[in-house]
């Protein structure tokens, strides 16, 4: 039997492998334990990395086909969607080498295999060619991550009926695609066939998009993304697809049938591709949890206490497999929580204040409350708000879509959420968690000198607005 180690950890996901690495550099004796071919996990082999290559490369292909020629700039694009995805590729080895590198620095043993756990002391490994190795450990922490939800009726074979993981490699544009789901993936995903080329057309059981995010925003988003050309059908759900020869689409093509959310009379909508994005489930599997007595929640997700531990000793979980939200920034932060709380320091996430990005055009993102939640909560507070339209620099790029608005406490003026949509809004939402992570004011980030021009006195401004004292608007 190898080891024994300090701490094992299941997985090398953004959860995992900063786990790991944290554990050594604070003198822990660390493995990590990975059935992919590469280190990363979802997000940087099939999910925010893929797809962050796939939305900027074909964000430029757009801007170069409708945008360029107002700035003087005449360029007949032509798309090669081979290279495109070869660029893609090209950035995903660079980031999970850079894994492997990183944990080779920090003296990581990493084992290639299934890992299950054999109580609270003990893993196996089982590699793909069926060799076995157990390894002896003081800690576990299960980083495993989550799959694909699926839904009934349309099975994925990833030709047709695909998930987010064959939306990120398919060999030619399809001519109309449907997504189930208007959530986050629904609308990257989509956003990115549409600029290459196809019809789009999101069913949304809900009467919104993008339901975790304030209502103002996603009202907006609609709107932007509707004269981009991308078609809704909210209130509805997809409940199954035919092969169908009739349709626009040919031979290859789909008959996709939708109802009603509630119930009602069927249509039928024709499609090359149907993509499923409603969500992602917890991943378990093999791992052998349930025969070691570890509790999941109501989700079958691994349910923890405040410091990670399951109910069991010596076995930790983090990241998409317990509760909160499925983000790699949020996996990554409880992944150095648990291996300082593993190391007798006090490791801490603050949940009230973890950024959420939808990297569509413009973008969007969010930290802290919505409206929605503040009113639910009966929590009185003040809004501020301020148009792109408004701000110089989103003026002379020609980039005016949306609006940030700052929402502070009514008595304390604390801040309590920050949205926005419009260009570049992924980096500046950093700025608004940092003034949340330190208790700061609308007043503190009004009083903020930003540099001019930038898109990020936008934020400043909306934070004079909560007083009323925007001097743009
Ligand atoms: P994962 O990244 O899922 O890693 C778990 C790892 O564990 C995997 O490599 C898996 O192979 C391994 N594993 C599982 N079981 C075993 C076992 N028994 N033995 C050995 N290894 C095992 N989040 C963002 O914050 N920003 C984004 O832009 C973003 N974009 C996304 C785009 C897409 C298309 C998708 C699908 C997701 C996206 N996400 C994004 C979500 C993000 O990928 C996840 O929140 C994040 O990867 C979770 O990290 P994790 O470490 O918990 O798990
Ligand atoms: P999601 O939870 O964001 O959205 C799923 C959507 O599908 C919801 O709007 C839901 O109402 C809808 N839905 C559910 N069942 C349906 C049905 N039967 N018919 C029609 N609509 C239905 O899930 P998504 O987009 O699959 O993403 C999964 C996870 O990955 C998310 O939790 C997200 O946090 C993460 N992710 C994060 C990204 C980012 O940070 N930029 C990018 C992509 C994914």
């Amino acid at each position: 039997m190898a080891g024994p180690y300090d701490l094992i950890v299941i997985g090398t996901g953004p959860g995992g492998y900063v786990c790991a690495i944290r554990a050594a550099q604070l003198g822990l004796n660390v493995a990590v334990i990975e059935k992919r071919d590469a280190h990363g996990g979802t997000c940087l082999n099939v999910g925010c990395i893929p797809s962050k290559a796939l939305l900027h490369a074909s964000e430029l292909y757009e801007e170069a086909g409708h945008g360029f020629a107002k700035m003087g700039i005449k360029v007949a694009p032509e798309l090669d969607l081979a290279a495109m995805l070869a660029f893609k590729d090209e950035g995903v080895t660079g980031n999970t080498q850079g894994v492997a590198y990183l944990l080779k620095k920090n003296k990581i043993d990493s084992y290639r295999g299934i890992g299950k756990v054999l109580g609270a002391a003990k893993v196996l490994v089982t590699a793909a060619d069926g060799t076995e190795q157990e390894l002896a450990t003081k800690s576990i922490v299960i980083a495993t991550g989550s799959d694909v939800a699926q839904l009934p009726g349309l099975e994925i074979n990833e030709k047709t009926i695909i998930s987010s993981t064959g939306a990120l490699e398919l060999p030619s544009v399809p001519k109309k695609m449907i997504v189930v789901g208007a959530g986050v993936i629904g609308l990257e995903l989509g956003s990115v066939w549409r600029r290459l080329g196809s019809e789009v057309t999101v069913v949304e059981f809900l009467d919104r998009i993008l339901p975790e995010m304030d209502g103002d925003i996603a009202k907006t988003a609609k709107r932007i993304l509707t004269k981009q050309g991308m078609a809704f059908k909210l209130g509805h759900k997809v409940t199954g697809a035919e092969p169908s020869s009739g349709g626009d689409s040919g031979a290859s093509g789909l008959s996709v049938s939708i109802e009603p959310a509630q119930g009602g009379e069927t249509q039928t909508l024709d499609a090359d591709v149907v993509l499923v994005a409603i969500g992602r489930t917890p991943y378990t599997d093999g791992l052998g949890l349930a025969e070691a007595g570890v509790a999941f929640d109501e989700r079958r997700r691994v349910a923890v206490d405040a410091h990670y531990k399951t109910n069991i000793d010596g076995i930790y979980a983090i990241g998409d497999v317990i509760a909160g939200p499925m983000l790699a920034h949020k996996a990554e932060d409880e992944g150095v929580a648990v291996a300082e709380i593993l190391a007798g320091q006090a490791g801490h996430v603050n949940y009230n204040v973890i950024p959420g990005v939808v990297y569509t055009f413009p973008e969007i993102a969010s930290v802290g409350r919505t409206e929605e939640e503040l009113k639910q909560a009966g929590i009185a507070f003040a809004a501020g708000k301020f148009p792109f339209t408004a701000n110089g620099r989103a003026k002379v790029n020609g980039t005016t879509d949306g609006f940030i608005k700052v929402l502070a406490d009514a008595k304390t003026d604390r801040i309590l959420g920050v949205h926005m949509i419009g260009a570049n809004a992924s980096e500046m939402i950093a700025e608004a968690a940092v003034i949340m992570e330190f208790g700061g004011s609308a007043e503190d980030l009004a009083r903020t000198c930003h540099a001019h021009p930038t898109l990020t006195e936008a934020v400043k401004e909306a934070a004079m607005a909560v007083e009323g004292r925007a001097i743009h608007m």
